[in-house]
């Protein structure tokens, strides 16, 4: 029921002579647009309560989508900004003119037949897996760094609290575009590099990171799916914070310049 499920399953509907569309959880739907603007556009203040802004959300896609199982697809077990959004404009008007049949998930497969836990089988060409990323960084040992079950512990999402020479940027999910966060993460860390930005002490950062992820749990469909999100224009507001408490923080310490972290070899420290 994510992005990708949505756009390969109506992309299928105009080529295959069948498309099914097969889901464990059902999903809000957000079309494309919402009150003649992009939906990811529509006014979000950070400073309004999220719970405020949430029912407001809610009550407006319930307003356009209506009853999800009118389309036989499987009602939502969560709130709208409970699980990464699914935007969609013609997944629905795609169903309704028959081109995609929803199903329950899949029970397994037999030769070229799939079952479905309701017992109906149909015989497929192809399945596609929409399920998601699985984040992995093949380009370092597992035990320096890694991401059982999609799980990384960084500080708003780009530093590492005890790798301060290692920094991520665009590893978030947003509802909206990745890029002008990435955007803002850069020039964040070019701040932090040129010493014009501090990091709170490491006690901190990981205190901030442990509340971090007791939000993400206690606000999320417990999934996979939900290990890096932010959401667009809360992120962007709280960025911002940061980065000017950390510029007063290297004005104080006289912008002194990050130091690496790196322990030094042991042939460095004969050498020393
Ligand atoms: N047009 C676009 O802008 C666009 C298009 C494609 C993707 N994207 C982005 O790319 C990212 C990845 O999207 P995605 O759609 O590939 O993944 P996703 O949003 O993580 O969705 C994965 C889906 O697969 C289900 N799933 C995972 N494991 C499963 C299992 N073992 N059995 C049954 N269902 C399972 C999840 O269900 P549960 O909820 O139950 O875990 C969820 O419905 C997202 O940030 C998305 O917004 C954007």
């Amino acid at each position: 029921m994510g992005n990708s499920a949505m756009d390969i399953a109506v992309e299928s509907s105009y080529v295959a002579k069948d498309t099914y569309l097969a889901a464990r959880r059902g999903a809000w739907i957000v079309p494309k647009y919402l009150l003649g603007r992009p939906s990811d556009q529509l006014k979000n203040d950070p400073r309004v309560p999220f719970k405020v802004r949430q029912w407001f959300i809610h009550k407006l896609i319930q307003s356009q989508v209506g009853d999800l199982t009118r389309y036989g697809l499987p009602k939502p077990d969560h709130k709208f900004g409970e699980a990464h959004p699914t935007v969609s404009g013609r997944i629905l008007d795609r169903i309704q003119h028959g081109r995609i049949t929803p199903k329950p998930n899949i029970r397994r497969l037999d030769g070229r037949f799939v079952e479905f836990e309701d017992g109906s089988r149909v015989e497929a060409d192809v399945v596609v897996y929409c399920t998601g990323y699985k984040i992995t960084f093949p380009f370092f040992d597992e035990g320096f760094i890694s991401a059982p079950d999609n799980h990384i512990e960084l500080f708003r999402r780009v530093f590492h609290p005890a790798l301060p020479d290692l920094m991520f940027i665009g590893l978030l999910q947003p509802l909206g575009a990745i890029m002008p966060l990435a955007e803002a993460q850069g020039q964040w860390l070019a701040d932090y590099l040129k010493g014009e930005y501090a990091l709170p002490p490491r006690a901190e950062l990981e205190a901030d990171v442990r509340a971090d992820q007791e939000a993400m749990r206690k606000r999320y469909v417990a999934s996979k799916r939900h290990t890096i999100q932010v959401d667009f224009d809360d992120y962007l507001f709280e960025l911002d914070k940061e980065r000017r408490a950390g510029a007063q923080r290297a004005r104080e310490r006289g912008f002194a310049l990050p130091v690496p972290a790196r322990a030094a070899r042991p042939d460095e420290a004969v050498a020393a």
